[in-house]
């Protein structure tokens, strides 16, 4: 077994000394495991946060040491202790928000996806780029130690030329409130937006724009799509990519090429084993991640803001809008549309 060791990387980031003080608007699930993995980075405060409910935002602030609680986000976008604001509400609120925060001068690392479609993400990218903020994705994935050993592996051709990709991600969801994000149409519910963005960004990492897309849908009572499977067609490959509300499933990426394949073990998106197979042997890798994981994206963005970038490499605005629209093609072929599009 092979074990690979980022902390090289990680020691070499943490010698920039200038502490990143963030802020967190839309204190639920996520932002809490958000908060978290602000701890483990060294350098990084947690100064402010926001909730619609006062006594959530004390809350909140008291359990992670937080400074500043307010009850509105505005509040908080206006706070000069902030350099960089978290956006972690339901996908509807994203550009807005961003775009507001952005014209108060902060950078920004908003939840995925980062808009519902792509005219929204144009407005926020336009925004970073009037008010010379940082602005990224927070697709977390994409700056985990597995997926960049995934990428160094396929770019050394350890298996060769890459002609398949099967990428699955699902969980029970149909037992969630109809009006809750997931199974409300007016908060762009549904499985694609929410987890079937992962495996189209793995297939979109790995083998880059589809020639074209072939995608089907079943959806709920409340309107919103509970499953989907999506081809992604290339010259030389096909990528088999799924997502659903309707059952759990094995989470897991499989990454054939002509001379060998990778395999990112459940749950994939955030994994640290990977299992290569070429010319008849097997090696198991394990690539450790800090903290629960969010805590390498949280490494990119004060890396970023530290060096004056206003953009990430690593996930940049392309990769974003590359990204939404996939999602809006995917859409438009199974047949999901949001009633505030309509
Ligand atoms: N990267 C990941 O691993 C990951 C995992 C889960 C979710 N996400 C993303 O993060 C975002 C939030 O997901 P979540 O699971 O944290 O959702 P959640 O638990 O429902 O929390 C969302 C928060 O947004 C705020 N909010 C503002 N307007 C709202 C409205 N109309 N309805 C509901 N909440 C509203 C609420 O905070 P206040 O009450 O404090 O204002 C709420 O607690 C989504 O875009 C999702 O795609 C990412």
């Amino acid at each position: 077994m092979r074990f690979i060791n980022f902390d090289k990387i990680r020691t070499k980031r943490n010698k920039m000394t200038q502490k990143i003080r963030w802020g967190i608007v839309g204190l639920g699930n996520i932002a809490e495991k958000f908060a978290q993995d602000l701890s483990v980075v060294k350098d990084t405060e947690l100064v402010s946060v926001a909730s619609r409910s006062r006594e959530k935002a004390e809350k909140f602030a008291s359990k992670y040491n937080v400074k500043n609680a307010y009850d509105s986000y505005t509040s908080l976008f206006h706070c000069t202790e902030v350099d960089v604001i978290y956006i972690a509400t339901p996908h509807t609120l994203h550009a807005e928000l961003s775009i507001e925060a952005m014209s108060c001068g902060k950078h920004i690392l908003c939840e995925k996806p980062m808009a519902v479609n792509a005219s929204q993400l144009k407005r926020m990218i336009a925004a970073a780029v009037k008010n010379k903020v940082f602005l990224m994705e927070a697709l977390w994935s994409r700056f985990l130690p597995s997926i960049i050993q995934t990428k160094v592996l396929i770019g050394n051709n350890t298996i060769g030329a890459v002609t398949h990709m099967n990428v699955d991600f699902a969980f029970y969801g149909m037992d969630r409130p109809a009006t809750g994000r997931v199974l409300n149409p007016n908060l762009a519910g549904g499985s694609l937006l929410d987890i079937g963005i992962y495996p189209v960004f793995l297939a979109y990492l790995i083998l880059g724009k589809p020639k074209n897309i072939l995608a089907s849908a079943n959806f709920h009572s409340t309107g919103i799509e509970k499953q989907i499977s999506v081809i992604f067609n290339y010259d030389n490959a096909q990528a088999l990519l799924y997502s659903g509300l309707t059952s759990n499933s094995e989470v897991k990426a499989e990454i054939t090429g002509d001379k060998g394949s990778i395999i990112l073990e459940p749950r994939w998106h955030h994994t640290e084993n990977l299992v290569l197979n070429t010319q008849g042997q097997t090696e198991r890798m394990v690539v450790p991640k800090l903290g629960l994981g969010y805590a390498h994206e949280i490494l990119e963005v004060n890396a970023c803001i530290r060096s004056g970038k206003l953009e990430s490499s690593l996930w940049s605005h392309q990769n974003s809008l590359d990204l939404i629209n996939l999602l809006d093609d995917i859409r438009k072929i199974s047949g999901i549309v949001f009633p505030f599009e309509a």
